[in-house]
């Protein structure tokens, strides 16, 4: 009989746990869970190989073994160090880490443009959550910052390249679950680029998901480009049954009422697409681009969405009403008007279907919906309590 292998224990911000031999620090964390696991923008667990690029996952390694318990002279990357048994892991309770991860951060914001408000990744975007950490207020640099001619990559991704960390996530993905790889990093250093080199689209079955891998908003969905913000729309799980070899069949819709604004693979608690029966849910791109009906697919429920992401906000199971003070003080006028600020815009109008635009929404689409709900509003309040006095 095959001797039984012993785990080893390791401990992380005082925390300890056993682990087999060969986990690396950075799934040691995970398992614990909670601010003890490092950020990690290039690894991926269901890409082999990933990690070692983005240095954001750096940790202390206070001693390396119970065999040898000197400490690491230098930090470590966690996504690429694997434990020992004694070994003694210092993340968010090293001052050194704290100070290169937010160092790692302004090196990442270098080059990266703080377009959020216009970026259809905002909300969901991992470079968002790390600046909102470690970032600084405002930057040291003060050269041009690099940019790229403008590629087109094909009818469903739109590549922003100024965007890019370079974190080799979509290349992995083109290189394990599609069958033909045609983009790559070409060049190097300041000059390094995600690109097909010849322009060539990316027109692969299962390319669509370099779209979910993207930390950033870099690789993001043209069928949703502009279309709505993350968190206003509704994501629901749902399921489907898809012949394309390969394909889990496994979703979240994103909802505006019943329209499908877009389709992605479900995501676990670190943003990794998730994986059933020990399989990876990648999805296919008949399911992401084409199946934009609820009635394509079978809705299962309501997704989970962690209560620190802003894509949760306002969609509370059971909510309680505070007391509307307001109404008290402007002698019985209603707030709807200065603070609703969904009843004036026609944005989220649900009977305009964005979806259905082959192209990004313009003003123009709301132009002709937004005839004066405010003044039908204020008809309304004059109605019920008279003539307000300015
Ligand atoms: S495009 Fe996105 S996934 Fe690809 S290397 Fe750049 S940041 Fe990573
Ligand atoms: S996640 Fe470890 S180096 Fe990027």
């Amino acid at each position: 009989m095959a001797d039984e292998v012993k785990n080893f224990k390791v401990t992380i911000d005082n925390i300890s746990i056993d682990v087999a031999p060969g986990t690396t620090i950075l799934n040691a964390a995970r398992m614990i869970g909670g601010d003890v696991t490092p950020p990690a923008m290039c690894y991926y667990s269901k890409l082999q190989g990933s990690g070692g690029k983005c240095r954001t996952c750096l940790v202390e390694v206070a001693a390396g073994s119970t065999a040898d318990p000197r400490p690491m002279p230098k930090l470590v990357a966690s996504c690429r160090t694997t434990v020992m048994d004694g070994m003694i892991v210092k993340n968010i309770t090293s001052d050194k880490v704290i100070d290169a991860r937010n160092g790692v951060v302004e090196f990442l914001l270098i080059n990266h443009p703080l377009d959020c408000p216009i970026c259809d990744q905002a909300g969901e975007c991992h470079l968002q959550d790390l600046g909102y950490d470690h970032g600084k207020e405002s930057t040291r640099y003060k050269f041009a910052r690099r940019t790229f001619v403008r590629e087109d990559i094909g009818p469903y991704i739109q590549l922003h390249m100024t965007r890019c960390i370079l974190c080799y996530r979509c290349t992995y993905v083109a290189d394990q679950i599609t069958n033909k790889r045609v983009h790559g990093v070409v060049d190097r250093g300041d000059h390094a680029a995600i690109s097909t080199y010849i322009s060539k689209a990316i027109d692969n079955d299962f390319s669509g998901n370099m779209i979910d891998v993207c930390p950033v908003g870099a690789l993001t969905d043209k069928t949703f480009r502009f279309k709505n913000r993350v968190w206003f729309t509704k994501p629901v799980d749902a399921h489907r049954n898809c012949e394309t070899p390969g394909c889990c069949g496994k979703a979240t819709l994103w909802l505006r009422g019943d329209e499908v604004f877009r389709v992605t693979a479900r995501k676990d608690q670190w943003g990794e697409v998730q994986s059933y029966d020990g399989k990876t849910g990648w999805i296919c791109n008949t399911c992401r681009f084409d199946k934009k009906k609820t009635s394509d697919w079978i809705v299962e429920g309501l997704t989970s969405i962690s209560r620190h992401s802003v894509i949760g906000a306002n969609k509370y199971k059971t909510l309680e009403m505070p007391h509307e003070t307001v109404q008290k003080v402007m002698h019985g006028v209603r707030p709807k008007l200065l603070m609703d600020i969904h009843n004036v815009s026609e944005v989220n109008n649900p009977n305009i279907h964005l979806s259905e635009l082959e192209r990004p929404a313009k003003g123009t689409d709301f132009k002709k919906a937004s005839q004066h709900p405010v003044n039908e509003d204020k008809a309304e309040q004059e109605a019920q309590f008279g003539k307000t006095e300015k």
